[in-house]
């Protein structure tokens, strides 16, 4: 098939309104993209050499996970200086270097903003323990006094979301057990106390640094953590007890929760819109909001609050067709009040990858719910991610694709425990098996690991193993084996993208639901397009003259659907 050439210098789709409404965005895990220097961590060089594969897939725009200095307790979420690029990865002039290289290939760059915590190793927080107890540095995160005879007891019983209290107890400047913090994280990640107008002033210093380096988008982590009741009140019920969680759990409903969706951070993003507002082009504040009641969360997305938050309830539904309809009307029927775009999410970093997850007898997915070990069928799993992709393209609105997926990567299982860097997995003393598994470095060429992912400049230069081992099984699946074989997975994410962006009637807009039985989705986009999925055993008849632009499965002219594939269609 020959793809229409549409790619823009100016990275805009062929269409109107902002470009974060209809967007495709490729999430770069940076430590696992790419490796230029060969010392098995990915890096800015690594992911500055495959700029041009990312602009020929068809995204338009790139989430970079945190690239900042950090001591890497929990993959880079523990900054250390939200001003800098971590060695590892690169310096700030590689950085703007980088901003300046996608814009040119008309890509558009998210930076990744921790807002709720820091690294130990912050200024700030080095600067809060010699202070000692009482002084203007420690009013910046959360310490308190213990309870107990000697204050040996945690402030409260609070769990932190990784496992374990979410309090350590400090030693004091002079040599004594002492204050309490807390991190709703790890040990190494204090939480910020965001009633300290200092907090919101280096917050808002820190947007504009980046906004001035012309980046577009800003992704928040852990956006509904950022307030806390100064109570600090024992939970009746606590949501985020199970030391089985992982990051951003879901929490109370309705504002009730000490350290969750409390209405006082309404207030913090309305003072970042007003900012980002004062910049010239659309730069956009994405949320990362886990919440249960589709009203709270789309509070966030208010006119005056961010653009656009990502849809969980779409990557946690189980591959059956009335659910995925559900969960799609609600998803549309959230955002519709605030006119915010709707996000599709089927992967990402902290997340059991969706070729694996699509592969077992129980397809639905919670943070909770990972089910390593279970037994999973990656054919069968490749076959419907091939058409979940299908679908996700054809939603109204914009979506986010995880590195690797467009690769058929699967979750990788069988990790060592010795290369486990996790802190989930260190801290449930290995119960639970965390995060790794989806976050191994990417295949790019070659028969063996390191599959072409360390490429330094200079050949031989190879100085350590990827950061986590790769599957040997993985040779197949390498950008080189799949570059331009038909039936691929990577052949069949450039031309859905590529059609995606000459097809005026996808990205931001309303669909229509067809009836086509029970365990089928169809749906039309304007009048010219229309969407299939076959979630049915049997195969399902195409409607009479119907053209088929793309189906996600060879051949693309077949007048039937078979089980577990999609096809986009001329009615
Ligand atoms: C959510 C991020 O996606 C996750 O990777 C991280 O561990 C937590 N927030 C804490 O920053």
């Amino acid at each position: 098939m020959t793809l229409p050439d549409v790619t823009r210098p100016d990275g805009a789709r062929a269409r109107s309104g902002p470009w974060w409404r209809s967007a495709a965005i490729y999430q770069v895990y940076p430590r696992s993209f790419a490796d230029g220097d060969g010392d098995g961590m990915g890096d800015l060089a690594g992911l500055g050499h495959r700029l041009h594969y990312l602009a020929d897939l068809g995204v338009d725009a790139l989430w970079i996970n945190p690239w900042y200095p950090s001591p890497m307790a929990d993959a880079g979420y523990d900054v250390a200086d939200h001003r800098d690029i971590d060695p590892v990865y690169g310096t700030l002039a590689d950085a703007e270097q980088l901003i300046g290289q996608a814009h040119r290939l008309g890509l558009r760059i998210i930076v990744d903003i921790v807002p709720n915590h820091c690294s130990h190793t912050h200024p700030w927080f080095a600067a809060a323990l010699a202070a000692g107890p009482g002084s203007a540095a420690r009013r910046r995160f959360w310490f308190r006094p213990g309870r107990g005879v000697d204050g040996e007891l945690a402030p409260n019983g609070w769990r932190s979301i990784f496992g374990g209290p979410a309090w350590t107890r400090v030693t004091e400047p002079d040599g004594r057990p002492g204050e309490w913090y807390l991190h709703l994280f790890a040990p190494e990640q204090p939480d910020f106390n965001w009633d300290e107008g200092d907090v919101r002033a280096e917050f808002l210093d820190v947007l504009r640094f980046w906004l001035d380096r012309g980046v577009d988008g800003l992704r928040i982590d852990s956006a509904g953590l950022l307030v806390k009741d100064p109570a600090l009140p024992e939970l009746d019920d606590d949501p985020l007890a199970a030391d089985a969680r992982a990051a951003d759990a879901p929490a109370a409903q309705g504002g009730g929760n000490p350290y969750t969706d409390r209405d006082g951070v309404h207030e913090i993003y309305r003072g970042w819109r007003a900012l980002v507002d004062t910049y010239p082009g659309d730069r956009a504040l994405i949320g990362e909001v886990w919440l249960p009641d589709p009203e709270r969360f789309a509070r966030y997305l208010r006119p005056d609050e961010m653009h656009a938050a990502f849809n969980f309830d779409f990557l946690a539904c189980p591959w059956r067709a009335q659910d995925l309809r559900k969960v799609i009307d609600e998803t549309l029927a959230a955002h519709a009040p605030v006119g915010a775009p709707s996000t599709w999410v089927l992967s990402n970093h902290d997340v059991v990858r969706h070729v694996t997850r699509y592969g077992r007898r129980d397809t639905g997915f919670s943070l909770d719910h990972r089910q390593i070990g279970a037994p999973t069928d990656l054919e069968l799993g490749r076959r419907r991610a091939r058409a979940a992709v299908l679908l996700s393209l054809a939603l109204p609105g914009a979506v986010y694709l995880y590195q690797g997926e467009e690769l058929g990567l699967e979750e990788v299982e069988n990790l060592p425990d010795a290369a486990r860097q996790d802190p989930m997995f260190h801290r449930s003393n290995g119960t639970v098996i965390g995060r790794d598994g989806c976050r191994v470095p990417l295949p790019w060429s070659g028969e063996g690991p390191p599959f072409g992912f360390s490429a330094p400049a200079t050949p031989g230069r190879i100085t350590a193993p990827p950061w986590l081992p790769q599957p040997a099984g993985w040779a197949g699946l390498t950008v080189e084996a799949q570059d331009g074989r038909p039936g691929s997975m990577l052949t069949l994410y450039r031309t859905a993208l590529h059609l995606r962006r000459a097809e005026p009637a996808l990205g931001d807009g309303d669909l229509r639901w067809i009836d086509a039985g029970d365990r089928v989705l169809a749906f039309d986009r304007g009048d010219t397009f229309r969407c299939m999925v076959n979630l049915s055993p049997k195969p399902v008849t195409l409607p009479a003259g119907a053209r088929v632009l793309l189906a996600s499965t060879l051949p693309d002219a077949a007048d039937v659907l078979l089980p577990d594939t999609a096809a986009w269609l001329h009615p």
